[in-house]
């Protein structure tokens, strides 16, 4: 099944957000860690320029930490880009973010003079998380519906910079139906725009590939199932996912893996890593 998502109107946000990028100094993208490649607007860095710009990984505490480490390596290969693991529920976590803000724009930052930062990203990255965060207080509203950020908010944050988070929402590439189901095995996507069922399988395969070990692990499997499906099955049994007549009730057992997943009951997870980049060879073609 094709999963759709379209949360938000993207023309009217891309226009706000063109305009309001010539009037910051930084920008803080939001990703999630676990998926920082389906969970980003492709075409948002076409309006970057050379504009500094911070890669936020956040929900750091369910993402694996070795994939996150090659994430920020491959993001600041870029100029002007940094990268920040972090949890936007955890304030010491925040801290380094203020920081870096300052010193990507060393011009700023004094009284008079904040820092104008805008905060992106699509929904459920955890923008308003870290909004709310950063001020202390509860100012954006954090939820799991999609676009419930509507209006534009300038933050003060007293600390010498500004935030500004931006009304429109930002969709990620949906052409991209692997990427879609990462986004679904996430929880990014609201139920009713996909088949959970299928999401699960999907979560079941990719995890008998990447981390058999957590899974067996979990549901005390002293060896992985043929197939997803199969492991599906084998989650359903012992979670108690049953349907009439004792059978296991695949999509409510699919359901409940990827409520595993998602809350981290299965380990610290990454859904996607960095593509692998070609060293540069020397002359007489070894690696560097
Ligand atoms: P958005 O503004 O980008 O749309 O995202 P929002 O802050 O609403 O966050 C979406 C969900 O992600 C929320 O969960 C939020 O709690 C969760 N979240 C945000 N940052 C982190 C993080 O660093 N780690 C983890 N594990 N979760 C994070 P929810 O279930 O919708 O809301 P709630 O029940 O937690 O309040």
């Amino acid at each position: 099944m094709t999963i759709r998502w379209f949360p938000g109107h993207m023309g009217k946000a891309f226009e706000q957000i063109q305009d309001l990028i010539k009037r910051v100094d930084v920008v803080i993208e939001v990703l999630d860690a676990r998926l920082p490649h389906s969970s980003s607007n492709h075409k948002l860095q076409e309006l970057r320029r050379s504009k500094p710009w911070i890669k936020v990984l956040n929900k750091h505490d369910l993402a694996d930490p070795a994939v996150t480490r090659a994430w920020v390596k491959e993001f600041e290969r870029q100029s002007g880009v940094r990268a920040l693991p972090m949890s936007a529920k955890n304030h010491a976590d925040t801290k380094p973010l203020i920081k870096l803000c300052k010193t990507m724009a060393p011009k700023r930052g004094k009284p008079g003079f904040p820092v104008r930062v805008m905060v992106v990203g699509i929904p459920n990255v955890g923008k308003s998380t870290l909004i709310n965060t950063l001020a202390g207080r509860s100012l954006a509203k954090v939820g799991d519906r999609p676009a419930v950020t509507t209006t534009t908010q300038m933050i003060d944050l007293k600390n010498g910079v500004v935030l500004n988070d931006t009304p429109g929402v930002l969709w990620p590439d949906m052409e991209d139906q692997d990427g879609a189901y990462r986004l679904a095995t996430s929880g990014a996507i609201g139920a009713g725009a996909m088949d959970s069922a299928q999401v699960g399988f999907f979560a079941a395969a990719f995890l008998m590939a990447r981390y058999p070990g957590l899974l067996m692990g979990r549901y005390g499997l002293a060896e992985l199932p043929p197939t997803p499906h199969e492991l599906v099955e084998a989650v359903g049994r012992r979670l108690g996912c049953l349907a009439g007549g004792g059978e296991v009730d695949l999509t409510r057992a699919a359901e409940a893996l990827l409520r595993e997943l998602r809350s981290g009951k299965l380990g610290r997870i990454s859904l996607e890593e960095p593509k692998p980049h070609e060293e540069p060879c020397d002359a007489a073609g070894e690696e560097a």
